[in-house]
């Protein structure tokens, strides 16, 4: 794989710049934006009236910690536009979350909101080896989702050429990929993994495609995953951060050169890692859930917005910028079995490991009396699909998870091609187990 590491002159000033300019940046800014926040969002108004604090109450960075935090349900509650900072017709674009029940999620950015994003994402792009003149294939939803609007307006302002083909049609993605040869590709990673089976489909071979660099983002996958599909496509694998709530894709972002965790875009989003129980502020370097606060955005501020993403902080390494470590799960898919913690990203590590396994699974949770248990539903490969084959398999598999993650699960090994695939964020755990009890 080609060396992709920043070439003289390329980065931004902020990225390499010392702590100190850095924490005094936030500074600067994390007043501005509480002062914004309280002033012109009725909901932060009472909200820090109601915690008895004042914006004027932040003299250090740590003071943070004294404002109350924002959730999820703080957006439903004031849906739709309940919790913008300005007047509705100064904002140029809405985005909105699905989630699974309910109301969407709606957030709203006003133009400079729009040309912070952009730039945001550029960086991000560059950081994963993109460079201007490139053709960006671009497979993440367009539409409410950020993933596809917010890589285009980032690929633009880098300067790419983008193709705007969305998620879907995955016999068209490869011929575009095909056809058009791209440099770079942006989509989740367990959609990547449906055009990887359609390339081999085709009888192409995926390591003789013009992709150099994937950025891929919008749900966890783990290095075995990374490893999987560089050495599948020859190319370099990039992890992507980012949440609606925050900005979209393009939070933090990971570097080509290191693939060591992804840097925190520490001048517009200020980053605090929680005890998830307590919410007291844990030092860097302990896992905790990750918690943000909006340092220049004028549609909506958020102060310290709970993702529910499990994460640590762990010093700068090729940029200034701290990093995060790569997020292994949300709290809210952690699965509980007698007693063990279970994230779906370990299941896949294992299924990884086994060589007669295709990289395709869901877990299903059913319920055998008070006992919960899981069943892991994944496809065997075309060369071990024979019963022997699928019987080692299913051993192998059983075994790894028992011995490393410590849970004992049913395997279920299903044809190649069975288990559902996703155009966008896989959905990974059925919950099947009855309700209400
Ligand atoms: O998924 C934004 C995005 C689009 C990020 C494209 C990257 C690429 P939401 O739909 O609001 O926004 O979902 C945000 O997705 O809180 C995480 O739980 C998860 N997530 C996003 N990126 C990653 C990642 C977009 N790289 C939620 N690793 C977040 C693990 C991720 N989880």
């Amino acid at each position: 794989m080609e060396d992709l590491s920043p070439r003289p002159g390329d980065l931004e000033p902020i990225e390499t710049a010392s702590r100190d300019e850095i924490t005094g940046l936030q500074l600067d800014r994390m007043k501005w934006s509480l002062d914004h926040a309280y002033h012109n969002s009725p909901f932060y108004k009472e909200r820090f009236d109601a915690a008895g604090v004042h914006p004027s109450d932040l003299k250090t960075l740590a003071d943070l910690a004294k404002f109350p935090f924002t959730v999820k349900t703080d957006l439903r509650d004031t849906y739709p536009f309940g919790m913008f900072a300005v007047p509705r017709e100064k904002l140029s674009r809405i985005h909105a979350s699905s989630g699974t029940t309910g109301k969407p999620t709606v957030v709203g950015y006003t133009a400079k909101d729009i040309d912070t994003w952009a730039n945001l994402m550029a960086r991000s792009i560059r950081a994963s080896g993109g460079r201007a003149g490139d053709i960006a294939h671009i497979a993440y939803g367009y539409g409410l989702f950020t993933g596809g609007l917010g890589a285009h307006y980032g690929a633009e302002r880098l300067g790419c050429t983008v193709v705007p083909i969305s998620g879907g049609m995955t016999e068209r993605q490869v011929t575009l990929i095909s056809d058009f040869k791209p440099r770079i590709i942006m989509v989740t990673p367990s959609y990547m993994l449906s055009i990887l089976d359609e390339f081999r489909r085709q009888g192409l071979d995926p390591r003789k495609s013009s992709l150099a660099v994937g950025i891929f983002g919008a749900e966890p996958w783990t290095n075995a995953m990374r490893e999987e599909i560089e050495q599948a496509f020859d190319m370099h694998a990039v992890d992507i951060y980012g949440l609606s709530e925050i900005m979209g894709p393009g939070v933090a972002n990971e570097c080509v050169e290191t693939k060591d965790g992804l840097h925190i875009w520490e001048d517009h989003f200020y980053p605090e890692i929680i005890d998830p129980v307590t919410g007291a502020v844990l030092p860097d370097g302990e896992i905790g859930e990750l918690v943000f606060t909006t340092l220049t955005k004028e549609g909506l501020p958020i102060i310290r917005y709970r993702t529910r993403d499990l994460t640590r902080l762990l010093p700068g390494t090729a940029r200034s910028m701290r990093r995060i470590e790569k997020i292994t799960g949300r709290s809210d898919d952690m699965m509980i079995l007698r007693g063990v913690n279970v994230f779906p990203t370990q299941i896949e590590e294992q299924i990884l490991k086994c060589r007669g396994l295709a990289p395709h699974f869901q877990i299903e949770l059913v319920r055998a009396g008070r006992m919960d248990n899981m069943i892991v539903h994944v496809e065997c490969t075309h060369l071990a699909a024979d019963a022997q084959s699928r019987d080692a398999s299913a051993k192998e598999l059983a075994h790894h998870i028992k011995s490393i993650v410590g849970v004992s699960t049913k395997i279920n090994i299903k044809d190649p091609d069975s288990v559902a695939r996703s155009e966008g964020k896989a959905k990974r755990v059925i919950d099947n187990r009855p309700k209400g009890q």
